[in-house]
């Protein structure tokens, strides 16, 4: 089975989050007696993926701060350390730039130094009042070296050290004069064995070690070092030294936090042999999709979602559900909509997260707003769940972060249990929302009595079964790999499909467009008709997804669809049932699925078209990981 995965580049042999100005970075902190460089490069690493445009490091030694910073990948850093080492050290900083403030400069990479190189500060987020503070500190003589927002914040540091305040006070008083989002990680000169670091709406996390401890945007950075960890409130500041980790509000009263466990470890974080992030993360999907399902049915037979803290009877009267949520997540809500109204009758709308909120959406006490996002940190729909509770509706996150700001900030969560997602692509977190949404549900099903128990038990064991068709699909992959290979020079391609396997296609073609930069759409089948058929002509490579043959009458709509572009010369992809004979006669390619209620066939029919994205990539020689302008999750409005 790994041969076949490991076909025309699944090998060992390659490399390792959108929009196009500001999305995020990520950010390392480290005190111990580890070599701190060490601890700090490969934290950035695998961190990478949060933002790849430049990279900086800061380590104390002697009473010394030294910094390095390149713009370019993390490669151009770790070159500049070799030509010109810095100092062993056990106390630093580093970070992993995606640029909002300041193109991706040398100049523009963090650290920023303060106080004369006294302090050296990194930041995640957006300081919106900058301009003000910059002025104002340009008028007092500072002299700014970037065109960063980040060096208003060091500057302030800076000089609150200066003053005489401790590193901890010196961090609440910048915090006191800041507006926006922002995680900020800083080191004194002169504060031995310390490091401090302030949060609001960005992320941070802290890796509890033994007589060390860490700072990361993401636990994925210290995963190889520690697997406690404890997640930072909004708004609290946090002091670690080797043996101990101080948080405390803004105002600096104590604060409560939340240690946890994680339960994934290194191996889950690496590439583990296969060439791209991505590649691997499509075939852990059998193995995410059946974490994600564990332990949902307890021992009377009753299906249990465990984060679920909203009442029984509030989830009984609920009259309207929105699903609300971005990029492939939104897909995914998409197709949650079919599922939802389907088995509970309760209409269901789905909301692109950025227009939500600008709509002026109809929301009550009775509303169900069900938001799903694979990091917990995309800015658009945090924003949208702070609408949400602002009108009294109650959230439902589906989510693949413990502890990520959106679960944080909703009425109750739904993990998905896919393991850390680094490619930029999602794929996996595609895939376990899908099922989240249909225990989501099903669940509802159950509460307000829509389905007998007996339904929901039979339809959870369909689910079950799915990882194994999962594995039929991904072991017959020859003929993808074959249509990649001869696709590279196709000006576009179109995806159609219809009730859910029009967002199949719709998903099909956003993973082939932000990796391999083609021109892709995806479209409803039925929707053709009336505009988008103009586009096909002699040799336009269509995929058209077709449901299971039991839903004879869109079934055979779809199947007059593939022949109406075939018709006008298309060139037929057909990802059909195995032995769906009427499709097949109409495909220039066959792409069999196994046989699967038609509510579930998406968990299957995204597969080949992941895989399609992920080698047409490769082979035009992109890096999949990390496609340009893409960032993996998108911290910013
Ligand atoms: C596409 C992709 C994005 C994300 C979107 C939402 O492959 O990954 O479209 O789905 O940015 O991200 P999350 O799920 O983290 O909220």
């Amino acid at each position: 089975m790994i041969e076949t995965r490991r076909h025309q580049g699944f090998g060992p042999t390659g490399v390792s989050s959108p929009g196009k100005v500001a999305f995020m970075c990520g950010i390392v902190g480290y005190v111990g007696p580890r070599d701190a460089r060490s601890v700090i490069l490969a934290g950035l690493k695998r961190m990478e993926y949060r933002g790849y445009d430049s990279a900086g490091i800061a380590l104390v030694a002697d009473g010394h701060i030294d910094i390095r910073k390149k713009s370019g990948k993390l490669a151009n850093l770790v070159a500049e350390l070799e030509s010109n080492p810095i100092p062993a050290s056990h106390q630093g900083i580093g970070h992993t730039r995606w640029a909002t403030h300041g193109g991706p400069t040398d100049d523009n990479a963090h650290p920023h130094l303060g106080a004369a190189g006294r302090v050296a500060l990194v930041h995640n987020g957006i300081i919106e009042n900058f301009a003000t503070l910059k002025a104002e500190l340009s008028a007092q003589g500072v002299v700014f070296t970037s065109q960063t927002d980040t060096e208003v914040a060091a500057h302030l540091l800076g000089r609150a050290i200066e003053s005489g305040l401790g590193l901890v006070e010196a961090m609440r008083s910048v915090v006191a004069r800041l507006e926006g989002a922002f995680t900020l990680v800083a080191i004194d000169s002169q504060t031995p064995d310390t490091v401090v670091a302030a949060r609001r709406n960005s992320p941070l996390v802290v890796g509890v070690g033994q007589g060390e401890n860490f700072l990361a945007s993401d636990v994925a950075s210290f995963i190889e070092y520690t697997q406690e960890a404890i997640e930072l409130g909004q708004d609290q500041i946090v002091e670690i030294k080797p043996d101990s980790i101080e948080v405390t509000g803004f105002d600096g009263s104590p604060a409560t936090t939340r240690p946890y466990h994680i339960d994934w470890d290194l191996s889950a974080a690496e590439k583990g042999g296969y060439d791209w992030f991505m590649r691997k993360e499509i075939f852990e999907q059998p193995k995410a999709v059946a974490d994600t399902l564990l332990g949902r049915i307890n021992t009377d037979g009753e299906l249990v979602l465990d984060e679920m803290n909203i009442e029984v009877s509030e989830l009984r009267t609920i009259d309207k559900i929105i699903v609300v949520a971005c990029g492939t997540a939104y897909h995914a809500g998409l197709i949650a909509k079919y599922a939802i109204e389907h088995w509970t009758r309760i209409p269901v709308e789905v909301d692109i997260a950025s227009e939500f909120r600008y709509r002026d959406p109809v929301i009550h006490r009775s509303t169900l707003v069900v938001t799903i996002s694979q990091s917990g940190e995309t800015a658009d729909t945090l924003q949208a769940i702070r609408h949400a509770r602002e009108q009294h509706a109650k959230v439902i996150s589906i989510c693949n972060t413990n502890g990520a700001t959106i679960p944080r900030e909703s009425d109750a969560v739904i993990y998905t249990h896919a393991g850390p997602e680094i490619g930029v692509a999602s794929t996996k977190g595609f895939t376990t929302q899908l099922i989240a949404c249909y225990l989501l549900g099903l669940y509802l099903a159950q509460v307000r009595g829509n389905k007998f128990g007996d339904e929901i038990r039979s339809l959870v064991e369909e689910l079950e079964a799915i990882p194994e068709k999962m594995d039929q699909v991904l072991d017959d992959l020859e003929t993808v790999l074959t249509l990649a290979g001869n696709s590279l020079s196709e000006p576009s391609i179109l995806f159609l499909g219809r009730h859910v396997g029009y967002p199949v296609a719709l998903e099909g073609a956003l993973k082939l467009k932000e990796i391999s930069y083609l021109h892709a759409e995806g479209f409803a089948a039925g929707e053709l008709k009336h505009g988008p058929i103009a586009l096909v002509d002699k040799g336009l490579p269509i995929f058209v997804v077709v449901p299971p043959q039991g839903r004879d009458q869109i079934h055979d709509k779809v199947v007059s669809n593939i022949q109406e572009v075939r018709a006008r010369g298309a060139r037929t992809i057909v990802l059909a049932e195995r032995g769906d004979e009427e499709a097949m006669a109409f495909a220039d390619v066959f792409l069999p699925l196994p046989v699967v209620p038609t509510l579930f066939q998406p968990l299957l029919a995204i597969l080949p078209l992941q895989v399609y994205a992920c080698e047409v990539a490769t082979l035009k020689g992109y890096d999949v990981d990390q496609p340009r302008n893409l960032a993996k999750s998108v911290t910013v409005e």
